[in-house]
């Protein structure tokens, strides 16, 4: 195909945004809460005040926050400190990034960095991971010249203590646990991975990018039912860094992710500093440069629009939305991996039909995620599924029922 011309003419807005619009035609249908994965939706007034604040600070960059901007400075501060409260911080530190990718990134940077400077070898050192957790350790052990061990999980998917003892070395550096991971829904025992950590004066890393900002206002809803949460945090001893997407269930605008260090010695690796140029001493504290204005103004705005009650009552929409999804499910022969109220669900589907389940509710217009080992149907649930969960089971139905004939593309593709 002839490589197309670069546009000679200017054209108005009225132009462009309908072609704008035409070229949604194909995509998937979000608006109406159809998906499971990708976009977070908890209500079109979340929407719309991420959107204004965005717009509002759509310009400004945050590479200049601390020189040019006060005005980001300030809400990207009271973001950091509103994530250090809610992760039970007593001091430390963070940053806002691009999302959970960088976040986990950063994280790996700072640790390996804090490792040097203890004087240990890090080249080829080990992150003693669950093989649950997301591939954003591999991609950052890649960058970084470190390595991966993913170690098998336990029958109820969480992370296997014993097996993670087994596979810690004197090459190791990090261990990670999630909450949740993403693949089953299930938070791993931060608390025993932090005694282990200690132990072995390991790093441990919590990748909270789904549960970051869900998990505290599940644990309102459990304390007013007399119930525990397990704890996640920096209240949990050998926790050294958290990655929490806010671009999640944070409902900020994209790209929007934090990452917190029990200590700003511990944070202090992440920071990049160089002055070998004509402009001197340039210091960056992510690895972006430029950073978008807009995403930092529409996280403060959206978590201020929300605060702890906003949040609380996402979440509880959330819980019933899954409940009802999971007894609908139920009664089409779909059983959940686990039983949970945590936000991520995993329905189990019958060997080889996965995908062909998946293929009859694309057709039906959802777009689910799916787990292939054990096969599963996946989604995260959102507080705006809670008005289509009843359509949804329906879906599921008619998905079930016409499985034998579906052909199977061998379930979703996540990028
Ligand atoms: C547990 C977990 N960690 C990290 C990530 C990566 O986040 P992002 O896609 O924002 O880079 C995800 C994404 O779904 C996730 O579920």
């Amino acid at each position: 195909m002839p490589i197309p011309q670069f546009p000679q003419h200017s054209r108005g807005w009225d132009d462009l945004s309908e072609q704008m619009s035409s070229f949604r035609e194909r995509d998937v249908d979000w608006r109406n809460s159809r998906t499971g994965l990708y976009v977070f939706h908890a209500g079109d007034d979340v929407l719309e005040v991420g959107a204004k604040a965005y717009n509002m600070y759509h310009v400004e960059n945050g590479l200049g926050l601390k020189t040019a901007f006060p005005s980001l400075n300030r809400m990207y501060g009271d973001v950091i400190a509103n994530g250090l409260a809610l992760f039970g911080a007593a001091e430390g530190g963070g940053d806002m990034s691009s999302g959970g990718t960088e976040s986990i990134f950063l994280a790996v940077k700072s640790c390996r960095d804090w490792s040097v400077a203890q004087g240990r070898d890090v080249q080829g050192a080990t992150i003693v991971a669950p093989y649950s957790a997301h591939p954003a350790f591999d991609k950052a052990a890649h960058y970084l010249g470190l390595e991966v061990v993913r170690v098998p999980v336990a029958a109820d998917h969480r992370a296997d203590l014993d097996a993670m003892t087994a596979a810690v070395t004197d090459r190791t550096i990090m261990l990670v646990g999630s909450a949740p991971c993403y693949p089953y829904g299930v938070i791993d025992p931060i608390t025993e991975l932090g005694v282990l950590a200690q132990k072995n004066d390991l790093w441990l890393h919590v990748d909270a990018c789904v549960g970051g900002y869900f998990l505290p206002f599940l644990r309102t809803i459990y304390d007013e039912q007399g119930l525990a949460l397990e704890p996640f945090d920096f209240r949990v001893d050998g926790v050294r860094s958290i990655s929490a997407d806010l671009h999640k269930y944070g409902f900020a605008p994209k790209a929007a992710s934090t990452v917190f260090y029990r200590s700003a010695d511990e944070h202090a690796h992440q920071h990049f500093a160089f002055k070998d140029w004509p402009c001197g001493e340039m210091t960056t504290p992510t690895a972006s440069g430029s950073r978008p204005g807009g995403a930092i103004a529409g996280a403060w705005a959206v978590q201020n629009y929300l605060g702890q009650e906003g949040y609380t009552e996402r979440a509880r929409q959330v819980v019933a939305a899954q409940k009802a999804i999971v007894e609908g499910a139920r009664q089409v022969g779909l059983q959940p991996l686990h039983d949970s109220a945590l936000p991520i669900l995993a329905l189990a589907t019958p060997k080889g039909q996965m995908g062909k389940i998946w293929s009859g509710l694309r057709k039906q217009g959802w777009y689910l995620g799916g787990v292939q080992e054990p096969e599963a149907l996946h989604m995260m649930v959102q507080p705006n599924h809670l008005k289509v969960a009843q359509e949804l089971v329906e879906a599921l139905g008619s998905a079930v029922a016409g499985s034998q004939t579906e052909k199977d593309p061998g379930g979703p593709r996540y990028a």
